[in-house]
């Protein structure tokens, strides 16, 4: 892996996690790989646009943070399982000193995370549920059976800030959000995004879904902090800047 900026030079692993980690505090980080006309799929999964370089920095980012959030949309379509200790992830995390596995939280409006999916029946770290009073009461009552945490954080929508400090209290302050489209569209809404961590695959897709689709109420500017590249593909990391949200 090869730093452009700041600092142009070659990075080994232990420099690569340093090119990553946070300062303590509160986060929420975005993760999205996109080609180059902004498509982020390719036949429905973003796989087509990853690289070796790409799988490492994605594991990095999980290994770095306390808690994985993300749209129902993308743990349906790619096929989502819980952290595991025995896995590339929970390897990575007990060399950096961290608990083997981490929770991942589902956001859904309607509580659409399925009580027999491997999120819910083979976690570790118990899966979450961030969704909203307006989802159905029986489904959460039966995913907080199967040992679901729900989080019921707004009335009619998910609240994302509330949503956020109720993970902050669980101990997840560091949150690696995974996307899709929608919840990054939201995150951007509600303010709560400090950074956009993206990786640029030197390809040109065509159509499918972009990394953002709806309308936003003014340009969210962001400050260029780091750039690296491997095999062609750029690794930005984008401060998101408060005043422009
Ligand atoms: N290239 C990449 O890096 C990347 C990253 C992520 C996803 N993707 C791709 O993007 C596609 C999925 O896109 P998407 O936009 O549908 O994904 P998404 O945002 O993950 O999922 C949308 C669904 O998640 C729930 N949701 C999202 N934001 C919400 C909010 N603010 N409040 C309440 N519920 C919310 C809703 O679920 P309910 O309907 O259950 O209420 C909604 O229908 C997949 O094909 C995936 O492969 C690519």
């Amino acid at each position: 892996m090869r730093r452009l900026l700041p600092d142009p030079g070659d990075l080994d692993d232990a420099a690569l996690v340093e090119a990553y980690r946070l300062p303590e505090g509160r986060s929420l980080r975005m993760n999205f790989v996109a080609s180059l006309d902004g498509a982020v799929t390719v036949q429905g999964r973003s796989g087509g646009l990853g690289s070796p370089a790409d799988r490492r920095i994605f594991v990095l980012l999980r290994a770095l943070a306390d808690g994985v959030l993300v749209g129902h949309g993308t743990a349906a379509a790619e096929g989502y399982g819980p952290v595991t200790a025995d896995s590339r992830l929970g390897r990575l995390r007990i060399e950096l000193g961290r608990p083997a596995t981490a929770p991942i939280a589902v956001v859904s409006r309607r509580a659409s995370l399925d009580p027999g999916g491997r999120l819910v029946t083979e976690a570790v770290s118990p899966t979450l549920l961030v969704t909203c009073a307006a989802a159905d009461a029986g489904r959460r009552a039966a995913l907080a059976d199967a040992g679901v945490r729900v989080l019921v954080c707004g009335d009619d929508d998910v609240d994302l800030p509330l949503a956020l400090d109720r993970l902050a209290e669980l101990g997840l302050e560091q949150v690696l959000c995974e996307g899709g489209p929608q919840l990054l569209h939201a995150a951007l809404l509600a303010g709560v995004v400090d950074e956009l961590d993206l990786s640029m695959s030197p390809a040109l897709v065509g159509a499918g879904p972009r990394l953002l689709e709806g309308a936003l109420p003014g340009v969210v500017r962001s400050e260029l902090r780091q750039l690296l590249e491997e095999d062609g593909t750029l690794f930005a990391r984008y401060a998101v800047t408060p005043g422009a949200r």
